[in-house]
């Protein structure tokens, strides 16, 4: 656990409004902060200010490459993700609605159950999934494991049983030599679920211009964008999304001044902003068609401020330069 001086807690409370409200936000941004320095220990032997972290930290941190893995696990959740035997009757599998070829999720509003009903939830895209703090809308998952053997089992999604799968896999000469080559042993619920996620943990999204102006290329942006990013912290936006995924490390109520889509569950998970631009439609029952539209929507319902257009362009801007590249390819949108 990163410890973090309790006089460098107070510096940063002191210097900040007093609204309780704003002074919980920047404290937990602050928090932010130390922890994404990685300099916990630092924190604790000279306590840093507001001011001083704002000078040479942002409160985002650029998308990192892939960590390393071994490549036979790596290969063999990739072929897993791709395979129908995870999903009654093969009716699909985890591609079918996650597409890395476009922007791991798909341009659906709500993609259809089994049963050919709508599910509740829009598609999150599975790019950078692993870097946020729990899975899912709700966040209901800590794990990539328990959400993928959730996924699998979930009578609305895969429809079937670890166990059906397993013996599917088993009888599947091919695939049990590919196991016994990554795990030294055949197909199990352990073995299985760790390739999803070691494979899942590989789609990471880096180099976006975002990124590339963090690390300090200055021309990465253009003078809108970087507008844009100022509004973004200014107006409060950041209080929310921030971190490595531009979101995905709180839970938050959404509709806070105004109602903004449907109003259950009231907690989500607050999203990734991250690919932004090539995941629409947008919030959690996909009512947003357009980013611009979702853009004006937070901003009245979160923060109860209307922004101009100049605004809401400045912010969409810098919002298209959250999108980084898989495996070279930039990530792109994907219609319905
Ligand atoms: C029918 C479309 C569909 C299929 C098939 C599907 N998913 Fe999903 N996936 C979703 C939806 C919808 C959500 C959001 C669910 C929620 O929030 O409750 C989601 C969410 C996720 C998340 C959470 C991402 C995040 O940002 O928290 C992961 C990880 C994931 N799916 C992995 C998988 C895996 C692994 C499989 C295959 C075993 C799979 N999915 C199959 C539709 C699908
Ligand atoms: C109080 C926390 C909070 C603040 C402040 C906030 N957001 Fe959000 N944001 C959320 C939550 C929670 C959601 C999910 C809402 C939903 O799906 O119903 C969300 C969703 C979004 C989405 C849609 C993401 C997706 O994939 O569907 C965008 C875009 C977005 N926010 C941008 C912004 C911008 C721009 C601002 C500032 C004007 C902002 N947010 C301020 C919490 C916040």
């Amino acid at each position: 656990m990163h410890r973090i001086s309790k006089s460098s807690l107070i510096a940063v409370t002191r210097a900040l409004p007093t609204s309780p409200r704003w002074r919980y936000r920047w404290v937990l941004a602050g928090l932010n902060l130390l922890i994404a320095s990685g300099g916990a220990a630092q924190a604790a032997d000279s306590p840093r200010t507001v001011a001083q972290l704002s000078a040479d930290q942002e409160p985002i941190t650029p998308i990192p490459y892939p960590p390393a893995a071994d490549p036979q696990k790596l290969a063999l959740g990739e072929r897993l993700f791709g395979d129908r035997r995870l999903s009654r009757d093969d009716a699909r599998a985890c591609s079918s609605c996650h597409d890395t070829r476009t922007n791991g999720a798909d341009g659906n509003r709500r993609d259809l159950a089994l049963d050919g009903s709508e599910l509740p939830f829009n598609t999150n895209t599975i790019f950078n999934a692993a870097l946020s703090f729990r899975f899912s809308w709700e966040g209901s998952f800590r794990t990539l494991e328990a959400q993928a053997e959730a996924a699998i089992e979930n009578p609305r999604i895969m429809g079937t049983k670890i166990d059906d799968v397993l013996r599917r896999l088993s009888a599947d000469p091919e695939m049990a030599h590919r196991f016994d080559e990554a795990y030294g042993r055949g197909p199990d619920r352990a073995s299985l679920l760790d390739a999803i996620a070691t494979y899942e943990q590989s789609l990471l999204t880096p180099g976006s211009r975002f990124d590339r102006w963090l690390g300090g290329d200055a021309a990465a942006l253009s003078a809108e964008e970087q507008d844009g990013y100022r509004l973004f912290k200014t107006l409060g936006c950041v209080s929310c999304h921030q971190g490595v995924n531009v979101g995905g490390n709180l839970f938050e109520r959404h509709g806070i001044f105004h109602p903004l889509a449907s109003p259950s569950p009231e907690i989500l998970r607050v999203p990734s902003l991250r690919n932004v631009a090539a995941t629409p439609p947008y919030f959690h029952d996909g009512d947003a068609s357009t980013l611009e539209e979702a853009v004006r929507r937070m901003s009245k319902t979160q923060l109860n401020q209307t922004l101009s257009d100049e605004q809401t362009e400045a912010i969409v801007a810098f919002l298209k330069t959250l999108t980084g590249a898989y495996r070279g390819h930039p990530v792109t949108g994907r219609s319905p």
